[in-house]
């Protein structure tokens, strides 16, 4: 372990510059002699050469203090990759996420971004994963420089010193979109990146201890578990039976519902749960709810083509859609939406109208509908919530007005 003001970059510049002087020392030295015996050694003045065989001190000598030098330069570049691996304790974690093509940082709160945003003078722990294909992690300004295997957690860590924008660049060739796979590490003072780190974020918490506070938590969980109640993660936009009257009835469950059933719970009960939940009426307040549902993801009407972009962003589709209308790595999303596009189906060329279910297929299941002309190699989006996709075909819907 070592103590919150230390820095690997010293121990790496060190090893890094003991290798280009040692390797400096050695040419010069080699140079030297070379000229030396050419000189001293030169047929005008030597012209019968000598036979010499063997000669056990120098060749012991030149293959004892090569063993030496080596020795060193592992000694020195174990000993920064060692200051790299040890994290002192109180470092702040943050989850690096790689996929093609682009980085995806998570905070200790939950909040994501894709600049990894971090606060001045204290050790950042990055644990990294890749979803897809081997990535590597390489921020020069810090040294770093990590492979980021899929089906594997690895760790680094840095302190930065001052304020500004570092490079963040993928070091392992990782398909089309490789060179374009790059970020920035922020470095902001510490007030500026926890008001950061809690815009946003803040609401979430907010949502989140009112949903305990009330007793939600008691009786529905969020990570898909059937408890008392039905689970309400991402419970908005999910299509759900429920009993009302005593018939079945299909619904999509949006905000409406939602509020009415936490109001007058037994009026419309998700089918196969009993109708035991007390009613709420004048216990919560409609903002208080509105932070229960926001934290539940969903989300206002006003807030939505903003959310889309900000997922795009974050989700590095900009990496191969552009949304000027140019032709990238896939196509561009300006006009996409009803537009005709021609698909291949196992072979066949077929034209389809790009509408909202055409889009939403694309995302979730890439392969299958490959526009005519670009290569089958997007990754498929599972891990995005039905807001987050429904935000993002809103987006992409309000490229073609
Ligand atoms: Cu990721 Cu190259």
């Amino acid at each position: 372990m070592y103590s919150l003001s230390f820095n690997p970059i010293e121990k790496i510049d060190f090893a890094f510059l003991f290798i280009i002087g040692v390797s400096f020392f050695i040419l010069a030295f080699i140079t030297f002699l070379m000229i030396y015996f050419l000189v001293k050694y030169r047929r005008s003045k030597n012209p019968e050469p000598a036979q010499i065989e063997g000669n056990v001190f120098l060749e012991i000598t030149w293959t004892i203090i090569p063993i030496i030098i080596v020795f060193f330069m592992f000694y020195f570049g174990w000993s920064g990759l060692k200051a790299l691996r040890n994290v002192p304790e109180g470092a702040i974690r943050i989850d690096v996420k790689a996929r093609m093509w682009s980085w995806l940082f998570e905070y200790e709160n939950g909040k994501k971004s894709n600049k990894l945003y971090v606060p001045l003078d204290k050790p950042i722990l990055l644990e990294l994963t890749s979803e897809d294909v081997i990535h590597s992690f390489y921020a020069p300004a810090f040294r770093i420089k990590i492979d980021v295997v899929p089906g594997m957690k690895t760790y680094t860590w840095f302190r930065p010193e001052k304020i500004g924008e570092y490079e963040i660049l993928c070091a392992e060739y990782c398909g089309r979109g490789h060179a374009d796979m790059h970020s920035k590490i922020v470095a902001l003072d510490e007030n500026k990146f926890y008001a950061w780190l809690k815009e946003g974020g803040e609401h979430v918490s907010e949502g989140k201890a009112l949903f305990e506070n009330y007793g939600c938590s008691s009786c529905h969980a969020l990570n898909g578990q059937k408890l008392i109640g039905p689970d309400l993660k991402n419970i908005i936009g999910k299509e759900t039976i429920l009993i009302k009257d005593g018939k079945e009835i299909k619904k999509v469950i949006d905000e409406n519902y939602f509020r009415e059933s936490v109001f007058f719970p037994e009026k419309e009960v998700v089918k196969g749960f009993d109708s035991v939940m007390p009613s709420y009426d004048g216990q919560i307040s409609e903002e208080e709810l509105d932070r229960i549902i926001e934290y539940l993801g969903g989300e206002g009407e006003e807030q939505k083509e903003v959310k889309g972009h900000e997922i795009a962003e974050r989700e590095g589709c900009f990496s191969c859609h552009t949304t000027d209308g140019s032709v990238s790595v896939g196509p561009s999303f300006k006009g996409l939406f009803n537009s005709k596009q021609k698909i291949k189906i196992d072979k066949t060329i077929k034209t389809i109208t790009a509408d909202e279910d055409y889009i939403i297929d694309s995302i979730l299941n890439p392969s299958e509908y490959i526009v005519d002309g670009f290569d089958n190699i997007m990754p498929p989006y599972k891990d995005l919530t039905d807001n987050e996709i429904k935000a993002l075909v809103d987006y992409i819907k309000s490229l073609s007005e």
